[in-house]
């Protein structure tokens, strides 16, 4: 072999391992307040370069990619009138940026508040709270984990966003693509802000005056906070994290329930009150955690409620209506009906199940067929494998699932940071690819 050839392979291999080990975090859930520039920053800087051209690449003349993949989900827009030019007055006693929110102020309150979704688990969350009666709050994000735009009709999304708000909880925002707001441009951190405002305008009609930043990063310094407060937002932080993002394995768990559980008994549900981040997009989260925290709080003689709730903040002051939207009032939602022409008259299910001749609509065991035949109105009935032809199917899950909850090799459910390991490997290939054309121009 020709040592060119060798010292090329070289670079290239020398590329990928640097890459995969490399500091890449582009879209982890991890909401550690940044403090520190570490030495490694511009290694990541130089990274993140490189998979700016990457995407680059993969512009409208080089084909279509799925979203969140290759193409930058940041670039993508939601459909529809701008919100750029409403008025954001800051109303309420609850203050707005540049001032942060740390805590909440009613005694005897908690605030389980969920960030990056909605995602797979959503369903079921929501679920489990109803069962509870306890509203939660909500951060949501437009387009991350490349689960595709949260106001696309063929996606789940937006049904349980409105679930969200029918059920008592608060919608809140965590930006459109996720991007750390303390690191990008002005015009860059608008458009995080007022891009998933389309979104959830689309979705509600109005969108929210509350946010957490990604990461919950917004330095001082970097002018993050004072933006946010003129574009109407309340900066909402925790009194502590449960680690949930770290802990999402039936052995690992345990340890977000000891951080939880550290924190309340060391309070007394007469004076104190706590504001606490876990992320929907955790399996452990939405099936283990949540129901302790849930039990342990409510053992303890505290409230669950909205962060508007546990601040004190009238309902009408947590959202900015737009009142030049028509789209949602227009086209009222109707149950899905059964088949249109069926010779055999459906009838109403008298002992629960349904099927071709027995639809769920107007029974009393709920809406939805679920895939074993029988009718509920869980997520179970109403997700995946709900029969449309019998009843009302509040979730239609994309027949491209994969596209937005990629399973890991071992068939377990992988890390809810679908996209992260994607741009991993895109950004290694492209690591390579200038480390081989540099070996290959200095020869
Ligand atoms: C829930 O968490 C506990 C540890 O707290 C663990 O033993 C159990 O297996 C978990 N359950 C599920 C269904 O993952
Ligand atoms: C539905 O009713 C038709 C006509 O009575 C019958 O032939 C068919 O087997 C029924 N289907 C089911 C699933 O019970
Ligand atoms: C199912 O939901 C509908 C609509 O919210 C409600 O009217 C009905 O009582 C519910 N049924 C059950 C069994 O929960
Ligand atoms: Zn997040």
């Amino acid at each position: 072999m020709h040592p060119h050839q060798i010292l090329v392979i070289l670079a290239i291999l020398a590329g990928l391992a640097y890459s995969l080990h490399g500091p890449i975090e582009l879209n982890n859930a991890i909401e550690e307040p940044v403090t520190s520039q570490d030495q490694s920053e511009s290694l990541r800087l130089k990274l993140r370069g490189v998979t700016k051209q990457l995407d680059y690449q993969c512009g409208p003349s080089y084909g279509s990619c799925p979203s969140g993949t290759c193409c930058s989900s940041a670039d993508k827009s939601p459909v529809g009138p701008p919100t750029k030019e409403i008025p954001r007055p800051h109303i309420g006693r609850v203050p707005y940026g540049p001032q942060e929110i740390r805590s909440c102020t009613v005694p005897g309150t908690i605030a389980l508040t969920f960030d990056d979704g909605p995602t797979r688990y959503t369903g079921d969350l929501l679920d489990l709270l109803d069962r509870y009666d306890a509203p939660a709050t909500f951060f949501v994000t437009g387009i991350n984990n490349g689960k595709g735009p949260i106001d696309d009709p063929s996606l789940p999304w937006a049904e349980l966003i409105e679930r969200m708000i029918i059920s008592g909880h608060q919608v809140a925002s965590h930006t459109w693509s996720h991007e750390d707001l303390s690191k990008v441009t002005p015009e860059q951190r608008a458009d995080q802000m007022l891009k998933n405002e389309v979104a959830l305008r689309n979705i509600l009609g109005s969108f929210p005056t509350y946010m957490r930043p990604p990461y919950s990063s917004c330095l001082p310094g970097s002018g993050c906070r004072e933006d946010l407060g003129d574009f109407g937002y309340h900066i909402v932080l925790y009194d502590f994290d449960t680690d949930d993002y770290k802990n999402d394995s039936p052995n690992l768990i345990q340890l977000s329930k000891d951080i939880f559980d550290r924190f309340l008994n060391a309070g007394n549900s007469k004076i104190n009150s706590w504001l606490i981040i876990a992320h929907d997009a955790h399996e452990q989260t939405v099936h283990n955690l949540t129901e302790h925290m849930l039990k342990t709080s409510k053992r303890l003689g505290y409230r669950p409620v909205t962060v508007g709730d546990c601040l004190r903040d009238p309902r009408d002051n947590w959202y900015r209506a737009d009142s030049t939207w028509v789209g949602q009032k227009n086209k009222k939602k109707t149950p899905k009906k059964g088949p249109k022409k069926s010779n055999v008259p459906q009838q109403v299910s008298v002992d629960g199940t349904c099927g071709a001749n027995y639809t769920c609509l107007g029974s009393r065991f709920g809406l939805c067929c679920g895939s074993n035949n029988v009718c509920g109105n869980t997520t179970t009935h109403c997700g995946h494998g709900c029969k449309k032809e019998a009843g009302y199917c509040a979730i239609h899950v994309p027949p491209n699932g994969d596209a937005w909850d990629p399973v890991s090799p071992g068939g377990k459910a992988a890390k809810s940071e679908a996209d992260s390991n994607v741009r991993v490997v895109g950004t290694a290939a492209a690591t390579s690819l200038v480390l081989a054309l540099i070996v290959a121009m200095w020869m």
